[in-house]
C-alpha cells in the first residue's frame, strides 16, 4: 500500500487516480459491508475510498446471504451514494444451494462498464422526462391506472444522467427504484404531472414524455370510500388535460419534444396523426401488442417517427439501449434546429 521504501509512493492513491473506472467482481458480503461503513484497512478498501470515479459492485454471494436485511441496508447505502450496484443473476450457486446471487457474466459486467465509460455528449443540456403510470382517484382507496411500470422513461433519465445532461423526472408511481443523481419530482394525477411538467417546460432543452397519462379521470373524487350502496353501474369519466399537445403548442423552435405512442392497432396511421396534431419533432411508436415491447417488460422494439416523414425500424433492445438509441436522435435534431 505504500510502495518500496526506496520508492516511496503512495500505492493506494496512484492506483485510484490511474484508473477511469473501479469494477469489483465478485463482491462479498464483508466487502460490501465495509465499503458501505467507510472501512478501509487492505489495499481495495482503501483505493476506492480515495477513488472518485464510477464503481461497479457485482454482489456475489450465497442466496441467504444475498437476502440478509443488513446485506440488503448496506447495498441500498452505496446505490444512494452513487456507486453502481449490478443486480446478481439467479441459478446454482458455488455453495450448492439455487437463487439468486450468482455474479453476472463478464459481457454484461463489460457492457455496464462501457455505458459508464461513453460519451458525455449531452453535457451542458438540461433534459426533462416524464415516467410511469397516472393514478385517478375515485375515493381514498380506489383509482384507476394502467400498467406502465416506468422503466422506459427511467432508463432515458439514467441515460441522459450519464451522457452529461441535467435531469429532472416528473413521475407517477414507479414500480422500479428511483434513480439517484436527478432531480426526482413525484406525481399522483395527470393533472398534477402537467403542473409540474409546465413549471419546467421553459427551461428544458429536450423533453421525453414516456408516460403513461390517463386520458380520463373520474368526474367526482369522493372524500369517503364509496360504499358498495353508492355505485351505480357506471362511473362517468372526465377527458384530462393532454399535455404533450400542451407543450407542443408552447415550444420554441430549438426546444426538441419527443413523444411516446402505444397502440395495439393501426399503430403506424395513428402515431403519424399524434406527431402532426402534437407538434412533436419524434415520436416512438412501440407497439404494445408484440411479446418485448411495452409495458413493464425489459425490453422495447419501437419505430422511430419523425417530422420530415421519415421513420425507422429499432431491433428488440432493452430499455437503456432504446433510450440511447432516442437521445443521440434529439441531440441529431437539436444541433439541426440550431443551424
Ligand atoms: O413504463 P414502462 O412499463 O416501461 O412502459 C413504457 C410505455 C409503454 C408506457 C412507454 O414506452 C410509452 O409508450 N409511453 C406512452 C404511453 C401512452 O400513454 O401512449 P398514448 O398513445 O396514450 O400517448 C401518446 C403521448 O401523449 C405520450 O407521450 C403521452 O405521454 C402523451 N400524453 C397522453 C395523454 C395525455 N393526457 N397527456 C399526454 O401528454
Amino acid at each position: 500500500m505504500w510502495g518500496e521504501r526506496d520508492r516511496p509512493s503512495v500505492e493506494h492513491i496512484s492506483l485510484a487516480d490511474a484508473a477511469r473506472i473501479a469494477v469489483v467482481a465478485p463482491a462479498t458480503a464483508n466487502f460490501i459491508g465495509k465499503l458501505a461503513n467507510g472501512i478501509a484497512d487492505d489495499m481495495l478498501t482503501t483505493a476506492l475510498m480515495a477513488f472518485n470515479k464510477p464503481v461497479v459492485i457485482c454482489p456475489s454471494m450465497n442466496v441467504n446471504m444475498y437476502r440478509n436485511p443488513i446485506l440488503k441496508a448496506n447495498l441500498e447505502r452505496l446505490v444512494s451514494c452513487g456507486y453502481h450496484v449490478m443486480i446478481p443473476e439467479s441459478g446454482d450457486l458455488a455453495c450448492g444451494w439455487t437463487g439468486e446471487g450468482r455474479m453476472p457474466e463478464p459481457e454484461a459486467i463489460f457492457h455496464e462498464v462501457k455505458r459508464l465509460l461513453g460519451p458525455r455528449d449531452l453535457d451542458g443540456l438540461r433534459l426533462l422526462v416524464t415516467a410511469g403510470p397516472t393514478e385517478e382517484p375515485l375515493d381514498p382507496v380506489r383509482f384507476l391506472t394502467n400498467r406502465s411500470s416506468g422503466k422506459m422513461g427511467v432508463a432515458v433519465a439514467k441515460r441522459a444522467l450519464a451522457r452529461g445532461a441535467e435531469v429532472t423526472l416528473v413521475s407517477g408511481p414507479l414500480k422500479v427504484p428511483e434513480p439517484t443523481g436527478v432531480n426526482h419530482i413525484q406525481v399522483r394525477t395527470a393533472a398534477e404531472m402537467m403542473d409540474r411538467v409546465l413549471e419546467r417546460f421553459h427551461e428544458s432543452d429536450i423533453v421525453v414524455k414516456a408516460a403513461a397519462v390517463a386520458d380520463f379521470r373520474p368526474e367526482t373524487f369522493c372524500e369517503e370510500k364509496l360504499k358498495k350502496e353508492d355505485f351505480g353501474t357506471s362511473i362517468n369519466l372526465v377527458r384530462n388535460p393532454d399535455i404533450l399537445a400542451t407543450l407542443g403548442s408552447r415550444k420554441w423552435p430549438d426546444q426538441i419534444l419527443i413523444g411516446f405512442a402505444a397502440e395495439t392497432s393501426d399503430a403506424i396511421q395513428k402515431a403519424r396523426v399524434k406527431l402532426k396534431n402534437k407538434n412533436v419533432d419524434m415520436l416512438v411508436l412501440n407497439d404494445v401488442s408484440q411479446p418485448g415491447a411495452g409495458f413493464d417488460c425489459d425490453t422495447n422494439i419501437v419505430r422511430l417517427l419523425f417530422r420530415s416523414g421519415e421513420d425507422e425500424q429499432l431491433a428488440m433492445m432493452s430499455k437503456e439501449d432504446v433510450a440511447d438509441q432516442i437521445l443521440s436522435r434529439a441531440l441529431a435534431l437539436r444541433r439541426m434546429a440550431h443551424h
